[in-house]
């Protein structure tokens, strides 16, 4: 499984977002309603990446318009980001998900499914050239930072991505919505954010 056929080599981002939504690259398509392509400024110097699109970005099309989208807009204006000023993205461009009744349950993607999408991101990075990478969470960890990586052990730090870029991993927004520590792990992630401002100036 791989999404390499699909992906343009070249051109930019106008032509990378018009071939996404024909990829078949692996069989999260089938159920979806669409692929939620990455968006922000061609030349942002910081890149977020999430997981995978969830109900409301899957029904909207849009990256981070759901409750977790809500929990980041809340963190990047605590972290002094200015969220048009950045690109925001996904590691898998599907949503995943389960039926119970009439409800979508969001499922991790397998690292099948991560490795078969990791082209359109690793285009995305060619295109937009951060100067830095925020990686939120373990899904987008193991597409970035390899499978060995604990966002636990080393997020809040300056890393290097393979592909040279600054990096600073961090936990996935949807995570702090469902804590029962909420207050904490907002703090943190924040402090997190606040991380890759300081990297960035
Ligand atoms: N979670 C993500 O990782 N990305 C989104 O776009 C929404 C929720
Ligand atoms: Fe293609 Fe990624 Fe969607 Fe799979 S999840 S079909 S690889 S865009």
């Amino acid at each position: 499984m791989t999404a390499e056929e699909w992906v343009p080599h070249d051109g930019g981002m106008r032509k990378l977002r018009a071939r996404l939504p024909d990829c078949r690259g692996c069989e999260l398509w089938e159920d979806a309603e669409r692929a939620v392509a990455g968006e922000g400024p061609v030349r942002a110097e910081m890149m977020l990446v999430g997981e995978t699109p969830g109900d409301h970005e899957d029904k909207e099309g849009q990256v981070f318009v759901g409750p977790a989208g809500h929990l980041l807009d809340k963190a990047l204006v605590e972290a002094g980001i200015d969220r048009t000023k950045v690109y925001l993205t996904n590691a898998v461009k599907h949503f995943r998900f389960e039926r119970e009744g009439k409800r979508r349950i969001h499922k991790t993607p397998t690292a099948g499914q991560i490795t078969a999408c990791h082209p359109w991101l690793t285009r995305e990075l060619e295109i937009v050239k951060p100067s830095l990478v925020v990686v939120m969470g373990a899904v987008a960890a193991k597409a970035l930072l390899g499978s060995k990586f604990r966002v636990t052990q080393d997020r809040g730090k300056r890393l290097e991505l393979p592909g040279g870029q600054a990096g600073v991993a961090t936990v996935h927004p949807s995570a702090v919505v469902r804590s029962q520590e909420f207050r904490r792990d907002f703090g943190l992630f924040v402090d997190d954010l606040r991380v890759a401002v300081e990297l960035l100036d």
